[in-house]
């Protein structure tokens, strides 16, 4: 696990961005696992600045997102196909883009959908990856026992609370999701986790304390042959913003 540490929010999007167009360069029609939530925000407004100015271009790229909440209409303001739109692909053309369909009639069917769509692809190049304040990637929560494919997951109490500031009042707040599973996740080639905020900074330091935590589902990322972590310094130390 390579561990890259920024002064701040703005240098870990640049440093990000360089990933992804270090990815770009390599290989033009790479597989992009993406994210959504407030950390990439940054990150995909300075791709979308980098595709304005030619420095980047993912037409032949394709990118599938990690989840999805379940069930959720597409055009619902706070579904995650909505925020992928107004934050990337509504200004970034792909040559395809893949979210969980928070539609489906049976999701487990569509999580098996989802999987396989994935290796159809020849599976995902770069994986970039949120972290929860409760250790979540994806929306692979705490638990005694991780799936292994995608699959259809209660959100813990943690997850609601972090996330209920996206919804307005009397906006009623998905207790369920789709997710990517500890599995698709890890056959990602390069793994590229952010990790910004004072409030990320428990859960960081449970990250490189050298223990594998089995009720920190980013500890799996331990294992794998090839992650990258960026971070600023606030999230690297508990210094409060
Ligand atoms: C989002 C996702 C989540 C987020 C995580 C952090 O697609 O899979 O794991 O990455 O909840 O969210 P933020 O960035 O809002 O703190």
């Amino acid at each position: 696990m390579r561990k890259i540490i920024c002064p701040d929010y703005d240098e870990v999007c640049t440093a990000a961005a360089d990933i992804f167009a270090l990815q770009l360069k390599q290989k033009q029609d790479s597989v992009f696992g993406l994210a959504t939530g407030s950390t990439p925000v940054g990150l995909y407004e300075e791709i979308i600045r980098r595709c304005e100015t030619g420095e980047m271009d993912f037409s032949q790229a394709k990118a599938f997102n990690l989840d999805e909440y379940y069930p959720i209409e597409k055009n619902h303001p706070q579904s995650y196909k909505a925020f992928m739109d107004l934050h990337l692909f509504n200004k970034v053309k792909f040559a395809g883009t893949q979210i969980p369909n928070g539609e489906a009639d049976d999701p487990h069917a569509e999580c098996a959908r989802y999987d396989a769509a994935i290796e159809t692809a020849g599976g995902i190049d770069l994986q970039l990856l949120g972290i929860g304040i409760n250790g979540h990637i994806g929306f692979n929560e705490p638990a005694d026992v991780y799936p292994v494919g995608s699959h259809l997951t209660s959100l813990t109490e943690s997850t609601l609370i972090a996330n209920s500031r996206f919804f307005s009042e009397g906006e009623t707040q998905p207790t369920t999701a789709l997710t990517m599973g500890i599995g698709p996740i890890f056959k990602a080639k390069h793994i590229l986790l952010l990790i910004t905020g004072s409030a990320k900074a428990e859960v960081a330091k449970k990250l490189f304390d050298g223990k594998l935590y089995t009720d920190v589902p980013a500890c799996f990322l331990l294992l794998h042959p090839n992650v990258t972590v960026i971070m600023d310094e606030a999230a690297n130390s508990g210094r409060k913003e």
